[in-house]
């Protein structure tokens, strides 16, 4: 029997829509080779949204995520933006979303590709293998803790975190480790903030119910050091939602560029699928960028929303397929590239391989 999945789409903003395009593309040229169907609802969120309909956030959107089986997302955000107040800017419609929609665990993949062990920045025998999930908190920290002011003669926000909060994540990090090499480093700055000291004492204790699992302690000043350093230390590193966002940034880098790093948003129910790259405003419109971050978000998707393994490892072996055969994107185009491609072209060559 055919398998019907409602997906909702969120373009958003600069090459949001680009690489959005493509990987429906790549999801298209897939459902019409196997069993399911994909139906597509649109809606607005971030800086669109707010042209349109004067919130970054609009209720409808609201809504319709929470009636579809899984949410694609682009990105948001531009300098066109920047002016107004906070609680309109882009950012903010993407941060309510998380929150309304209860994604806490935020999981990040960087996984160097063997095609690409040239294309990172730091050596290929340092990066050759790594394989890294970042497992970072996602709605709660100091992204949403109370209170937050700006004044005239200061500013302050408050980063906070519950019991409930750092087990619920915990127990995330540790059974995506029981599938991986069992190993967990939990990064904080427990020598300086409390919080970190409780989140470190929680995770210890939660650490418990999982005796094979070896849980490591690292504070995030020297993890961000060790990730460049060292990189192939780590299995799973498990930390709070300011750190998760930096750390997850320099471990892109890893593979060479930020455009291949796909995230998938869990937690309460629906799923947020989405790259972990902005919206680059400054190639936006161009054909440019690199769509294989959006379209491994959809493969990420298609596994864990959807139930759909043998569609996601298409696209994961189509993407490999494709990087090793030379084709790149101007991202990483400077390096080995036997052709550099524009944003649509490389849809077009995952959607060819994905279909055969
Ligand atoms: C990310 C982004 C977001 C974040 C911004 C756009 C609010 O940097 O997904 O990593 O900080 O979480
Ligand atoms: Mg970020």
């Amino acid at each position: 029997m055919t398998r019907n999945h409602k997906i909702a789409v969120i373009k958003g903003d600069g090459i949001g829509p680009e690489i959005i395009d493509e990987a429906i593309k790549v999801l298209d040229a897939l459902s019409a080779n196997m069993d399911f169907n994909l139906e597509y609802d649109e809606f607005l969120m971030g800086g669109a949204a707010l042209d349109e309909a004067g919130v970054p956030l609009p209720d409808e959107t609201i809504q319709g995520v929470k009636k579809s089986d899984a949410v694609l997302f682009g990105a948001i955000g531009g300098p066109k933006w920047d002016g107004v107040e906070r609680h309109l800017r882009p950012e903010s419609g993407l941060l309510a979303l998380r929150k309304e929609m209860g994604t806490f665990a935020n999981l990040r993949p960087a996984i160097v590709y063997d095609e690409l062990v040239n294309a990172s920045t730091l050596k290929p025998d340092v990066v050759k293998g790594v394989d890294i999930m970042v497992v970072r908190e996602l709605t709660g920290g100091i992204y949403f803790g109370k209170p937050r002011e700006l004044l005239a003669d200061r500013a302050y926000n408050t980063m906070v975190y519950t019991r409930d909060e750092v087990i619920r994540i915990a127990h995330v990090a540790f059974e995506i480790a029981m599938k991986r090499n069992k190993r967990v480093c939990s990064v904080d700055k427990a020598n300086v903030l409390e919080v970190s000291q409780f989140w470190r004492e929680t995770v210890i204790e939660v650490a418990e119910e999982y005796p094979e699992v070896e849980l490591t302690h690292m504070y995030v000043d020297n993890a961000a050091m060790q990730l460049i350093r060292e990189p192939k230390q780590f299995d799973v590193i498990l930390t709070g939602n300011i750190f998760g966002d930096i750390l997850s940034d320099a471990a892109s880098m890893l593979s060479g560029s930020i455009g291949l790093l796909p995230s998938a948003s869990t937690g309460k129910g629906v799923g947020l699928y989405e790259p972990i790259h902005g919206s680059a405003p400054d190639i936006a419109g161009q054909g440019i960028a690199n769509p294989l971050a959006t379209i491994s978000s959809a493969s990420m998707m298609l596994r864990y929303a959807l139930g759909e393994e043998e569609a996601a490892n298409k696209i994961d072996d189509a993407i490999k397929k494709a990087l090793s055969k030379g084709y790149r994107t101007g991202d990483l185009g400077a390096y080995d590239a036997k052709e550099v491609l524009s944003c649509s072209q490389m849809g077009d060559i995952i959607a060819k391989y994905v279909s055969k």
